[in-house]
Parts: structure tokens; C-alpha cells; sequence
């Protein structure tokens, strides 16, 4: 054990221990264990340096209490990046002091929607890119496909953090760009760049720096195969705010997706589509989401979904095929998989459609994920519209939640959704019997249902 005089008043210990760290989930164990009893994953377990510190504090050196009236409730002035879609998902722009966690798949553009959020906020403050993945060269290539002319952007390629921290102080950012965090290293620790202890470390670094001098730092992470952030639950909970950038990689739409937010709501989402240069944002998602729709194909139904505060409306495709295997397939893509099953149950017994031996496949156009229940009955009428072979009426927006006992439950802000179908040409609207009553007035035809039968009935009758 060493002990260490720092001051008069102030003793640390600091013990160095070995231990065996799960790389999956942080549990630690004395000895190497082949298989995790926390998170049962297998050969996860490497070995890694721990620090005890017990530090002796003279009591005036710590921080006082104060009384939460005495505190001045002053909003801090945000920063702007100027990237309408960013900034929603941060609550308004991001928060000086703050750590933001980027999280996505390889690939699918979190160091260029980070260059240019860079390159956007370098308009008023410095801001600093530092990179432990790409050369200078390969970001000046980058910076010249996204058009990047910016004065007060500056970049170092380094994944020391003492020397990242040194960096820091000199140029004194307004925003840090961290890309990526599993490259990052302390140099007092001995385990590989990207374990657990590694990330851990560098991150309480960057976050008491951060804390420190009100600068914004945002991280960039990996995401595993299991699509949670490598080394992790402990960066979630680190952050202030988590964000995933999610999308299909042969597709160009991107979802930024706020699962974390200390200072705003999260659910939020930012739309962004990848073009040859960078990213752009996609202020009327609705238009691309159901521009392709033909109206007279059966399978094929527009939902009005609310993301976060906005309304977007999508099409929802489904297709029911007769099973050539002893077990019928259920494939989604954008909604629970579970869903799904319960709405053919439902339908299967509430209103008598022998689809339980069907394969049925449920697709959301544009690889938008839709997790609210007002969509249970858009998937349910394209499905009994595959499976009839009936196109749903022309033109119309189907929304409601559906019930074990095939009834139609009310959803939340009908009104918003109505406007959005309504701005986008939609005419005809179905809705639940029970939001009639919440329903101001709206240039579509509307029609109700209180159950799934008759929902049905109306969906599907001939135009
Ligand atoms: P990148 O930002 O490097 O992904 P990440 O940091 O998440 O690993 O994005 C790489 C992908 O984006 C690559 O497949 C090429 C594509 N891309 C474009 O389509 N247009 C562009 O202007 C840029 C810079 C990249
Ligand atoms: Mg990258």
C-alpha cells in the first residue's frame, strides 16, 4: 500500500489491487471465471488493474450545503449548433458542461454528424475535434466532402488522455469532440485501450474537466453486436445525455434517438439522410416516409405515430403468405416482434381470421421504429388486408390501440396526428369511438370504431 502526504490536512491511500473485470457488464470477480454470473456471458473476463483510494478531507475544504431557495435559477445559455435536428434531440441545444455519449453501428456516420456539428458550433466558440481512429489526412479528405470551412475548428489526432486534457487547457474549447472513446487512454492504468477500467477512467477525466471549466464535451461509442454501447451500462449512467444513431446501412435515412437526457425529454428523435455530402436534415419527415405509397396495394397502411414531440407518418407494409414449414414465421422490422403475435391473436379469435397458420412479415417503410401502441391497428388492418387481399380505403390514416378483448382504445394527442395527415394530403381518417369527443374540428372524413370487427369493416370495404 502506498500512502502519500499531499498536505497537511488531506491523506490518500491508494492500494493497487488485480482483478477480474466482465467486459460485458463490469462485474468484477478475485478470480478468472469462465462464465459471468451477472450477465451469463462466456470468456468476458480479463484481468485489470484497481485503484482503492481513501482520501482524508479537512472539512473545509469540501463543499457546503446550501439551501435550494438560495440557488439562482438561471438557465444556462445553450449552445446552439444550428442543426435543427441535433439540437431537438439535445432539448434545445447542447448544455455547456455537459457530456453527451454518441452511440452507434460502424459505419453509419457518427464521426461525420459530429464533424459537422463541430464545424457548426466553431461559427461562435472554439471547438476541438480530437480523433484516436482517423489521420489528419483522412479527416482533411472528410472535411473537403462535407464542405467544412471553418475558422475556429481545431483538430489533433491523440487518444492519450493527459495529453488530450493538456490540449484542453491550452486552446480552453467551448466543445470537444471525443471520437471514439474505446480509443482513449490513461496512461496509469495497464489494461488495453476500450476495456472497462480504460473507458471508465478516461471518462471521469473528461466529465470532472467538463464539470470544471463548462465545456461540452461529446463522446463518440461503440455499439456491440448486441447493439448496446461497448464497455457500458456505467458510460450511460456517467453522461448526462445518451444518444443512438440508428438506420439501416443500405438505406440513406439516419435516426438520432435520445434514450438519456438530463435537461430535456428524451424519446425525441432528429432525422437525417446521407447524401454524397454529409448529412442532411430532413425537416418534413412525413413527406419522405410516404412518398412511395400506393394506395391501392393490399398490405399497405399509413399510421400517424407521434416521436417524441412531433407527429410523423409512416406506412406500415405486411405481408401473409400460406407457411411452408410445420412452425409459422413472424418477421417484423420496426415494430416488437411480440406485438405483432398478441395482434394476430387477437385477430385470430376476436374477429375470426384464420391467419395463426400464415407466416406474416410486418415492415415499416424507411427503417423508422415504431414502439407506441396507437399503431396496433395499422399493423392489424395491413395484415387482415394481406391476408384478404383487399387494399385498405384510398387515402386514409389509420390510428388505435388495441385491446386483448379486440376492443379500440383511445390514444394520446389525436388532434397533432390528424393535422399532420391532414397537411399531407391525407382525406379520410380512422380513429378510435373514443377520441371523437377530444376531436376539434379537421378538414378530413373521419370515421370510428370501437372495436377491431368493425374497424376492419370500415378499413377494408370497397371504395
Ligand atoms: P462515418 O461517419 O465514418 O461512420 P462512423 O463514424 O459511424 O463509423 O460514416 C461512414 C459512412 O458514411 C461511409 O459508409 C460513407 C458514408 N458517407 C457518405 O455517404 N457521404 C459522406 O459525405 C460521408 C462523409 C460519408
Ligand atoms: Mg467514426
Amino acid at each position: 500500500m502506498n500512502t502519500k502526504n499531499i498536505c497537511d490536512k488531506e491523506v490518500v491511500f491508494i492500494k493497487v489491487k488485480k482483478v477480474f473485470v466482465c467486459q460485458e457488464c463490469g462485474n468484477k470477480s478475485p478470480k478468472w471465471l469462465g462464465k459471468c454470473p451477472v450477465c451469463n456471458s462466456w470468456n468476458t473476463f480479463t484481468e485489470e488493474q484497481m485503484f482503492t483510494k481513501h482520501t482524508v478531507l479537512d472539512n473545509s475544504a469540501l463543499n457546503q450545503p446550501v439551501l435550494i431557495s438560495d440557488l439562482a435559477f438561471s438557465e444556462q445559455r445553450r449552445h446552439v449548433t444550428g442543426i435543427s435536428e441535433f439540437d431537438r434531440v439535445l432539448g434545445g441545444g447542447a448544455v455547456p458542461g455537459s457530456l453527451v455519449l454518441i452511440g452507434g453501428d460502424p459505419g453509419i456516420g457518427k464521426s461525420t454528424l459530429l464533424l459537422q456539428v463541430a464545424a457548426s458550433l466553431s461559427k461562435q466558440n472554439k471547438v476541438i475535434y480530437i480523433s484516436g481512429e482517423e489521420s489528419l489526412a483522412q479527416i482533411g479528405i472528410r472535411s473537403k466532402r462535407l464542405h467544412i470551412d471553418a475558422t475556429n475548428l481545431y483538430i489533433v489526432c491523440e487518444t492519450d488522455i493527459e495529453a488530450i486534457l493538456s490540449h484542453l487547457k491550452n486552446i480552453s474549447p467551448k466543445a470537444v469532440i471525443i471520437d471514439s472513446i474505446q480509443t482513449m487512454t490513461c496512461r496509469d492504468i495497464n489494461s488495453v485501450p476500450g476495456s472497462i477500467v480504460q473507458i471508465r477512467e478516461t471518462t471521469i477525466r473528461l466529465m470532472h474537466y467538463a464539470k470544471k471549466y463548462g465545456t461540452c464535451i461529446f463522446i463518440i461509442g461503440h455499439v456491440t453486436k448486441e447493439g448496446t454501447l461497448a464497455g457500458p451500462k456505467i458510460l450511460e449512467h456517467m453522461v448526462d445525455t445518451v444518444l443512438y444513431f440508428e438506420g439501416e446501412r443500405h438505406q440513406s435515412f439516419r435516426i438520432l434517438r435520445t434514450v438519456k437526457n438530463r435537461f430535456g425529454s428524451t424519446n425525441e428523435v432528429g432525422i437525417f439522410e446521407m447524401c454524397d455530402s454529409g448529412l442532411k436534415e430532413v425537416l418534413n419527415p412525413s413527406s419522405v416516409f410516404i412518398e412511395q405509397n400506393k394506395f391501392d396495394v393490399p398490405g399497405s397502411v399509413i399510421v400517424a405515430s407521434i416521436e417524441g414531440t412531433r407527429p410523423i407518418l409512416v406506412e406500415i407494409q405486411a405481408l401473409v403468405t400460406p407457411t411452408s414449414f410445420g412452425m409459422p414465421r413472424r418477421m417484423t422490422a420496426g415494430v416488437d416482434q411480440n406485438r405483432v403475435a398478441l395482434i394476430m391473436a387477437v385477430l385470430e379469435k376476436r374477429v375470426g381470421l384464420n391467419i395463426a397458420s400464415f407466416d406474416a412479415y410486418v415492415n415499416v417503410v424507411g427503417g423508422v421504429k415504431l414502439l407506441e401502441p396507437a399503431v396496433d391497428l395499422a399493423i392489424a388492418t395491413a395484415l387482415a388486408s394481406s391476408f384478404k387481399d383487399k387494399p385498405v380505403l384510398d387515402n386514409m390514416v389509420v390510428i388505435g390501440e388495441i385491446g386483448l378483448t379486440g376492443e379500440i382504445r383511445q390514444v394520446s394527442a389525436i388532434q397533432r396526428r390528424l393535422k399532420e395527415a391532414c397537411k399531407m394530403g391525407i382525406k379520410k381518417a380512422l380513429i378510435p369511438s373514443m377520441n371523437i369527443d377530444k376531436l376539434l374540428e379537421c378538414d378530413m372524413d373521419i370515421y370510428t370504431a370501437d372495436t377491431l370487427k368493425h374497424a376492419l369493416e370500415v378499413a377494408l370495404k370497397t371504395n
